[in-house]
C-alpha cells in the first residue's frame, strides 16, 4: 500500500491494518487499484487514450478477423473434406463431379442458423466417432437426416425450369481387338412443371407431385409401397406384387406410424451427383473417350476392365495385377511393342492411367467402391429408376385385381436408343435384345416407321 492511499484512507477516518499484522496474501487481495483521473486537457493523456482505444480496436479487429477466418476454414469443402480422412472418397469424387465448385456445406447443411447449429454439434459427435474409432466404413449412405432438398438444391436449382428435353450420346467400346466405339443416342425427357399453365410431365415430373414410398432397406433400393398423393388429397398406391402376393398391405399404417414414409425430391434419383464412383466398364470408357487410354492398343478396353473389376486387398496389389498386363501383351500381342512402338512410349502410360482409375475409384481404407453406393439417377448399373418402373409395382381395385403398373415402358423416359457401332447404325439396344428387320439398318427408318409398319 502506497504512501498517498494511506494518507487518503486516514484522511477519510478509516481504520487502516498495518501491514505487520496481516499475512502477505491477505494485503494482496485488499489492494485496490488508484483511481483514474482522465483528463482530456491534457495532452499526454489524450495521447496515451488515443493509443489505448486505437490499440483496443486493432485486437478487435484481429479477433474478428481471426473468427471469420476459422468459421469460414470450418466451413470450406477443404475442412470438411480433408480436416478427417474419413472423407477421402467423398472428396476425391466431389473434386471430380459437376459439383466441385459447390461448397459441402450447401448441400449439407444450407441456409439458416438452426441448421448451422445442429451441423456443429453433429459435427463434434463426428469428431467423437473419429477419435474413438467408431464410425462405419463406408460412411452409411444415403444420409438419413440430409436436408430436405427443396431447402438445398433448390436455392440454386428451380424446379420450374427443366422444360427442354435433352439430347444425350452416351459412348461405350466393345470388347473386340479394335475396341469399336459404340454410342447410344437417346432424347431425355426432362419434363418439369410449368408455372403457367399448371403442367407438370416428363422425369421431373415427380417432385411437383408428392410421391411418397416404403423402402424395405437402408440404402432405399427395395420400394415395397408408392403412394401419389392426387389433386383432391386421396392417395393413389401402388403395392410390389411380391407383397399382394404375400397378402400383405398392413404394412404401409406401420411405415406411417413409424414416420418410415418418405416423401420423393431430388435426392431420391440424384444422390450421387456430388459422389458418383464410376463402376470400372463407365471409367475405362470415359478415359478411352477423352485419350487417357490409348484406343489403339488391342483388346485395351477388356483388359483394363478386367484388371479393374476383381476386389483387391491394398492398391499395391491392385497395381500390380495392372502393371501384368504388360506381360499379356508382350506375350499374346507382341506386334504392339514392336513397330517402333516401345512399352515406354504405349503401354506404360496406359498402364498408369489404368492405375490411377483404380486408386480414384477405390478406397479401401473406407471399404468404398461404385458397389457400395448405388447411383439412382439411371437404370445401370445399378437398379435406380426400375425400383419403381419395373412393371411389378402395381395398383389394385377394391376386389384385389391388378389394375395398373408403374409403366416400364422405354420411351416414358427417353426415345428408344439409337446404337451406333464404330461408322455402322445398330438399332437393336443392348437392353431389347428383339430381332430388328434389315430396314431398320437405315437412319430413315426413325422417320420412316410410323408409315411402313403396316406393310
Ligand atoms: C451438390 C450437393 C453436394 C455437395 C456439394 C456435397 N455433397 Fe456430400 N452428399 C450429397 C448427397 C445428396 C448425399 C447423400 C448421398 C446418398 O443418399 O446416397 C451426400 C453424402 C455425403 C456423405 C455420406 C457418405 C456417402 O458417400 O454417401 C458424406 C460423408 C459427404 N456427402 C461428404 C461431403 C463432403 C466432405 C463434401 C465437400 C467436399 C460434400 N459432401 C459435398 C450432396 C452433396
Ligand atoms: C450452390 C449452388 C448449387 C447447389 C446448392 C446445388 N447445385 Fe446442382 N449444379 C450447380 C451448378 C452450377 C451446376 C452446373 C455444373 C456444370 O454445368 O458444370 C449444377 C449441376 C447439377 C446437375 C447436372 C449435372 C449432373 O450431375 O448430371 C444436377 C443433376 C444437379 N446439379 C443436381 C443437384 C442436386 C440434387 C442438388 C442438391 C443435393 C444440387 N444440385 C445442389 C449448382 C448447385
Ligand atoms: C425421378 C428422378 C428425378 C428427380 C426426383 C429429380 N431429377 Fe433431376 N434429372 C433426372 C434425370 C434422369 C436427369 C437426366 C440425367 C442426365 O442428364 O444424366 C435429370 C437432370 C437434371 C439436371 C440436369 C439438366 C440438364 O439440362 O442437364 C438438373 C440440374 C436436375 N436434374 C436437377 C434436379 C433437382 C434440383 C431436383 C429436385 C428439385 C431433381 N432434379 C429431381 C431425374 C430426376
Ligand atoms: C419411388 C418410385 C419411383 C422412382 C424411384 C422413379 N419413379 Fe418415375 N414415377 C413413379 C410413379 C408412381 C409415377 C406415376 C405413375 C402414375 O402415373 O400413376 C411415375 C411417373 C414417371 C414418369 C411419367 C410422368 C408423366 O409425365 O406423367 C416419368 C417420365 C418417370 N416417372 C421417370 C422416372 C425416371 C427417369 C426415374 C429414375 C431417374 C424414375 N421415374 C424413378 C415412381 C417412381
Ligand atoms: C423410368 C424411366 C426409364 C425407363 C422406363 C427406361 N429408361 Fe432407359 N434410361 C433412363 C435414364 C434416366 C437413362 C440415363 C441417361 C443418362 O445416362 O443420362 C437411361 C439410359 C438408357 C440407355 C443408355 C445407357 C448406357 O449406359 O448406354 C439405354 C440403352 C436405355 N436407357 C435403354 C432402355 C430400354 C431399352 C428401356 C425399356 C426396356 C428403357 N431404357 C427404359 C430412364 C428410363
Amino acid at each position: 500500500m502506497n504512501l498517498i492511499r494511506r494518507k487518503r484512507k486516514e484522511a477519510k477516518g478509516k481504520a487502516v491494518k498495518t501491514t505487520e499484522t496481516n499475512p502477505p496474501h491477505a494485503k494482496q487481495k485488499r489492494r485496490r487499484w488508484s483511481r483514474v483521473v482522465i483528463d482530456l486537457g491534457n495532452p499526454r493523456h489524450r495521447r496515451k487514450l488515443l493509443f489505448g482505444l486505437l490499440a483496443l480496436g486493432l485486437a478487435s479487429i484481429v479477433f474478428i478477423v481471426v473468427n471469420v477466418k476459422i468459421y469460414e476454414y470450418t466451413e470450406s469443402s477443404e475442412f470438411c473434406g480433408t480436416a478427417c480422412h474419413t472423407m477421402a472418397p467423398e472428396m476425391a469424387r466431389y473434386e471430380d463431379s459437376p459439383h466441385a465448385n459447390v461448397e459441402c456445406v450447401k448441400c449439407h447443411i444450407g441456409p439458416g442458423a438452426s441448421f448451422f447449429v445442429k451441423s456443429k454439434i453433429d459435427g463434434m459427435r463426428q469428431v467423437y466417432a473419429v477419435l474413438t474409432d467408431t464410425f462405419s466404413r463406408p460412411i452409411s449412405s444415403p444420409v438419413h437426416n440430409l436436408r430436405p432438398a427443396r431447402e438445398t438444391c433448390e436455392t440454386c436449382h428451380s424446379p420450374t425450369s427443366f422444360k427442354d428435353n435433352i439430347i444425350k450420346t452416351i459412348i461405350h467400346y466393345d470388347n473386340d481387338e479394335a475396341n469399336t466405339p459404340l454410342q447410344s443416342t437417346l432424347i431425355l425427357k426432362m419434363g418439369g412443371w410449368q408455372e403457367s399453365t399448371g403442367v407438370s410431365q416428363g422425369i421431373h415430373w415427380h417432385i411437383t407431385n408428392p410421391v411418397y414410398y416404403i423402402a424395405a432397406d437402408e440404402q432405399r433400393q427395395v420400394i415395397l409401397w408408392i403412394g401419389v398423393e392426387q389433386n383432391d388429397g386421396s392417395m393413389k398406391e401402388y403395392f410390389a406384387r411380391d407383397m399382394l402376393t404375400m397378402a400383405q398391405t398392413s404394412f404401409v399404417d406401420t411405415a406411417f406410424e413409424k414416420d418410415e414414409v418418405r416423401l420423393m425430391d431430388c435426392i431420391d434419383c440424384h444422390n450421387r451427383t456430388a459422389h458418383y464412383i464410376p463402376s470400372p466398364t463407365e471409367a475405362v470408357d470415359d478415359a478411352i473417350n477423352t485419350g487417357l487410354i490409348d484406343r489403339t492398343i488391342p483388346y485395351i478396353r477388356a483388359k483394363s476392365i478386367e484388371a479393374l473389376t476383381p476386389s483387391y486387398n491394398s492398391t499395391a496389389e491392385a497395381y500390380t495385377a495392372i502393371e501384368a498386363l504388360a506381360e499379356f501383351y508382350s506375350v499374346s500381342h507382341p506386334e504392339v511393342l514392336t513397330a517402333g512402338i516401345s512399352t515406354e512410349t504405349l503401354l506404360a502410360p496406359t498402364l498408369k492411367q489404368i492405375q490411377a482409375i483404380y486408386s480414384e475409384t477405390n478406397f479401401p481404407e473406407m471399404a468404398q467402391t461404385w458397389e457400395t453406393n448405388p447411383n439412382n439417377a439411371r437404370h445401370t448399373p445399378s437398379l435406380g429408376c426400375l425400383r419403381c418402373h419395373d412393371g411389378k409395382h402395381v395398383s389394385v381395385n377394391e376386389t384385389g385385381q391388378e389394375v395398373e403398373a408403374i409403366s416400364v415402358k422405354c420411351n416414358l423416359c427417353h426415345t428408344v436408343p439409337i446404337i451406333g457401332r464404330g461408322d455402322e447404325l445398330l438399332v437393336e439396344s443392348p437392353v431389347i435384345t428383339c430381332a430388328t428387320p434389315d430396314s431398320h439398318a437405315d437412319f430413315r427408318w426413325t422417320i420412316e416407321h410410323r408409315s411402313v409398319t403396316d406393310a
